[in-house]
């Protein structure tokens, strides 16, 4: 570790001192890092992988942003918000949707002088392109279809000109407080499992999402939903988690598990289509949007066909992209994919299936990444800022992480400022916690089997009471059992959520409540752990959904 922070070897293991821990690298974590940083705050990064690891490089098919210029003279702030809420199938926060899109372009600004190079048109203009649910052409991309990595490629490079403290391959374990409740140190877990504290007023949580939950996800081995589950017993409420986003597109390869390649959207941007097993288009029909359609209408649409197909193939369908002149110059990322399975996608179609890819919940926040713990924040797809309400426009996320980023590390030096509050001693031997742990791969065959696109109120109780007879209480010494922890608290918390849901709503599609219910269910429900760490439902209605 370099730069600004104290850290000192103690027998019992090791301590460190920061104003700020952020937790995660990926666009939020280090946009946070950067920006607390310049404003002289003493930061350190913690970390599960290296600094490039995690869920921002996988990420294909852009940031949505509307940049006012001749590519897409008619679309507007409202326009892409409308489309969000849309998409959010009544459940977003207009304020927050208003409130960060209409930062977005400043966001991006910013980005690029820090010097992210985005791809451009014939006429120098920057590249747009459209993903589904978008009504224009404001999608920025970067390497035809690597826009996440060179995002973060862009942030790394600053982190190491400005030696940005960071811990790598560390695990964060739980958030300690005051007995007022207030954050004052963070428990990490060095590479080999060496405890260790960091003293600090601030953690602000930027850990990606959790779609390791589920057999099959777009989503890396570190998404894990540990941000959530550490937000969770440190006392914050998380909302809307029953809303798991299943990209329409995935590469389909016989009984893959784990990450599996992403298809982009932007491919059905630039023209391909979805057919079935007999050659035969899926969406039109669906939606006015056809192929273009909202992520979760799509999806749905895919599992209704492979439900239906009359013996055929039932585990996945094609995506038809033969037809895109320059396919692999224009989408390098996902032709090398298909070429390492023996796909030419010039030639034929893309063998494809929906998979687990974002968490549209999490960490309850305001629009500056507070949550309701003093000194806890969130930010990117761990935190539940009201942007993505039921179901999440494509693209929009990592346009969250660049805004939410830069305003938390403003409120995190705002709220420092003005508390005046001392770093607190955490009590010296704290032990280290336990948990509830199930077994991973039965847990994300629950998952996938009961919780997945089409659940049912028979199959969430059987998952639920699974759980429940099935985890063994763990002390979290390890990274696999904090990991495993915060797997078997997400699941709980979903299932729960998802059980009390008795409608079907964007992501959460309810096979016995096919119908959406306006009246008792346009509205969010809040999470939070009871005294016994259960994961009880709060009954308040979060304000400002429509
Ligand atoms: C994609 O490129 O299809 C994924 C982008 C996103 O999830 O927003």
């Amino acid at each position: 570790m370099t730069g600004p922070v104290s850290a000192s070897q103690a027998q019992t293991g090791w301590e460190a001192e920061a104003d700020l821990v952020v937790v995660g690298s990926g666009v939020a974590g280090l946009t946070a890092a950067l920006r607390a940083m310049r404003l002289g705050l003493r930061v350190l990064v913690v970390t599960k992988g290296g600094i490039g690891d995690g869920n921002t490089r996988w990420a294909q098919g852009g940031v949505a942003v509307v940049l006012g210029d001749s590519v897409a003279p008619d679309d507007s702030v409202a326009a892409h918000v409308a489309d969000t809420v849309a998409a959010g199938a009544g459940l977003c926060d207009t304020v927050a949707a208003r409130s960060v899109i209409g930062a977005g372009p400043e966001a991006v600004g910013l980005l690029r002088r820090e010097g992210a190079r985005f791809d451009g048109d014939a006429s120098g203009r920057l590249a747009r392109t459209r993903e589904g649910g978008h009504g224009a052409l404001r999608v920025i991309h970067a390497g035809g279809d690597a826009t996440g990595a060179e995002v973060q490629r862009c942030l790394v490079a600053a982190a190491n000109d400005h030696t940005l403290p960071v811990l790598e391959h560390h695990v964060a374990v739980d958030a300690v407080t005051t007995v007022t409740g207030e954050v004052c140190g963070l428990r990490v877990l060095a590479p080999d499992a060496t405890p260790g504290l960091v003293r600090t007023r601030a953690v602000l949580l930027a850990t990606g999402g959790l779609g390791q939950l589920y057999q099959v996800t777009s989503n890396p081995e570190l998404a894990t939903g540990d941000g959530l589950a550490l937000a969770l017993r440190a006392g914050a409420s998380a909302a809307d988690v029953e809303f798991v986003q299943f990209h329409p597109t995935v590469l389909y390869t016989p009984g893959a598990r784990g990450r599996c390649p992403l298809v982009t959207e932007a491919v059905r941007g630039e023209g391909a289509v979805l057919v079935d097993g007999a050659g035969k288009r899926i969406m039109p029909g669906v939606h006015p949007l056809a192929d273009l359609a909202p992520r979760d209408v799509v999806s749905a649409a895919i599992t209704r066909r492979l439900a239906t197909a009359p013996g055929g193939v039932d585990d996945h369908v094609f995506l038809d992209a033969t037809g895109i002149a320059g396919f692999a110059r224009r989408f390098p990322t996902v032709r090398a994919a298909c070429e390492a399975v023996g796909v030419d996608p010039a030639r034929e179609a893309i063998p494809v299936a929906p998979a687990a890819h974002f968490a549209c919940g999490g960490v309850v926040t305001d629009a500056h990444g507070r949550t309701d713990v003093t000194g806890l924040y969130a930010a990117g797809e761990v935190a539940r800022t009201g942007l993505h309400g039921a179901n999440r426009l494509a693209s929009n996320s990592l346009l969250e992480g660049l805004v939410l980023g830069r305003r938390a590390a403003e409120a995190v030096r705002a709220d420092l400022a003005g508390a005046r509050r001392a770093v607190s001693s955490p009590p010296a031997d704290v032990p280290a916690p336990v948990a509830p742990v199930a077994q991973r791969p039965a847990l994300q065959r629950l998952m996938s089997r009961f919780a997945g696109i089409g659940r049912d109120a028979e199959g969430l109780a059987v998952a639920g009471s699974v759980l429940d007879v099935s985890t063994v209480p763990t002390p979290l010494w390890t990274v696999e059992a904090v990991e495993d922890a915060a797997l078997t608290l997400v699941a709980r918390a979903l299932l729960a959520a998802a059980a009390a849901r008795t409608e079907s709503r964007g992501c959460h599609v309810r096979t016995d409540h096919p119908e959406r219910d306006e009246r008792r269910w346009r509205r969010s429900q809040s999470v939070r752990l009871n005294p016994s760490g259960q994961p009880v439902l709060a009954h308040s209605i979060l304000e400002g959904v429509a």
